[in-house]
C-alpha cells in the first residue's frame, strides 16, 4: 500500500492539489446569467426592484456563479452583498441574516420593525442595489407561517424604501415556492441552470477542462466518442463533469498515462478517490 507518491520531491503530490483546485470556465449558459444579472444591477432606482431567482440542481454551478461576482463586485462598484442561507452558524433569523449580509451596523440592526428608515438609509449611502441570496430555497422550506413571514419580508425588500433588486440561488423547489405567491412571482424573473446537452458548448468546456489539468499528452476529450461517455456518466451535471474528469486526471498522473482515456474514465467513475492505492 502507498500513501504518498514519494520519490519525485512531493511534485505529483503538487500536481494532484493543483487538479483539485477549483477553477472558472466561461461557458455560455453562465454568462448568459451573468449578464442578466448585471443588467438588472444597473436598473435605475424604482419603485419596484427587478428580482431574479437561478434555479438548477444541486450541483449544476450556482455557487460557483455566486463566488463569480464576489470576484467582480468591486470593479463593478460594489453593487452587490452576499448571504448564503446555507451559512447560519449564529442562528440568526432571516433578518438579522439580511442585515448582516448588507454590513448594517448593529445599532440600526437592532431597531424594531421589519427594517427600518434607517437601514434603508444606510442601504443607499452605500449604493448596495443587489442582494445576492444563494441556498434560496433555505428560505420557503420553513413551515407555512414562517414562510409567509419571509416572503412578505422578501417583498419588503425590493419595494420601497429598499428598492434591492434579490438575486436568489436556489433549487426547483425555491421556483415552486415562488409561483405560491402571486406578486413575487409577478417579480421574479426565473432562469434555469440546466445540464449539459451533448453540443458545442459541452465539447468547448471539456476541451478547456483538459488544458486545466494540464497533462503532458492531449487527451482529446472533446472527440465525439470521449463526449459522450463523460455525458453518460455525468448526466450532464457540472459538478460530475468536474469531479469524473478531475479524478481520472489524477489516475493519468499517478499511472504515467498522462492522458485521459476511456479506461481511467470508468476507474474514475467506479472508484473516485481510489488513486491513493495506485502503484
Ligand atoms: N463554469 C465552471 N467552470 C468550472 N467549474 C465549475 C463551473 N461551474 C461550476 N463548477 C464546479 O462544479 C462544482 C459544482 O458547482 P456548485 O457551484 O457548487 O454547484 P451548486 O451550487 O449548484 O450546487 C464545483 O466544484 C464548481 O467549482
Ligand atoms: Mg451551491
Amino acid at each position: 500500500m502507498k500513501h504518498d507518491f514519494s520519490g519525485d520531491d512531493g511534485a505529483t503530490e503538487e500536481r494532484i492539489r493543483n487538479i483539485h483546485k477549483d477553477v472558472w470556465i466561461e461557458c455560455p449558459q453562465a454568462g448568459r446569467i451573468i449578464n442578466s444579472i448585471i443588467a438588472l444591477s444597473q436598473v435605475p432606482k424604482r419603485t419596484t426592484a427587478p428580482c431574479m431567482l437561478v434555479y438548477g440542481d444541486g450541483g449544476s454551478g450556482k455557487t460557483a456563479i455566486v463566488n463569480q461576482f464576489k470576484k467582480m463586485n468591486r470593479g463593478l462598484g460594489s453593487p452587490f452583498a452576499f448571504l448564503s442561507l446555507a451559512e447560519n452558524p449564529n442562528n440568526l433569523n432571516y433578518k438579522q441574516l439580511i442585515l448582516e449580509s448588507l454590513g448594517v451596523p448593529m445599532r440600526l440592526a437592532e431597531k424594531r420593525g421589519m427594517l427600518s428608515q434607517e437601514v434603508a438609509g444606510f442601504i443607499q449611502s452605500r449604493e448596495i442595489r443587489v442582494l445576492v441570496i444563494d441556498e434560496f430555497h433555505d428560505l420557503l422550506l420553513v413551515p407555512r407561517n414562517e414562510q409567509l413571514k419571509n416572503l412578505s419580508l422578501q417583498k419588503g425588500l425590493s419595494g420601497d424604501p429598499f428598492n434591492l433588486s434579490v438575486i436568489g440561488f436556489g433549487t426547483r423547489a425555491a421556483k415552486n415556492a415562488l409561483s405560491s405567491d402571486v406578486q413575487l412571482n409577478r417579480r421574479y424573473h426565473t432562469v434555469e441552470l440546466k445540464p449539459w446537452g451533448i453540443n458545442h458548448d459541452f465539447r468547448n468546456f471539456l476541451a478547456t477542462l483538459e488544458k486545466k489539468v494540464s497533462l503532458k499528452n492531449d487527451s482529446l476529450l472533446y472527440q465525439e466518442d470521449m463526449v459522450r461517455l463523460i455525458h453518460y456518466h455525468s448526466k450532464g451535471l457540472m459538478d460530475n463533469v468536474l469531479r469524473i474528469v478531475k479524478s481520472a486526471a489524477i489516475y493519468a498522473v499517478i499511472t504515467g498515462e498522462e492522458r485521459i482515456t476511456k479506461e481511467l474514465i470508468e476507474k474514475a467513475v467506479l472508484d473516485p478517490w481510489g488513486y491513493k492505492s495506485m502503484k
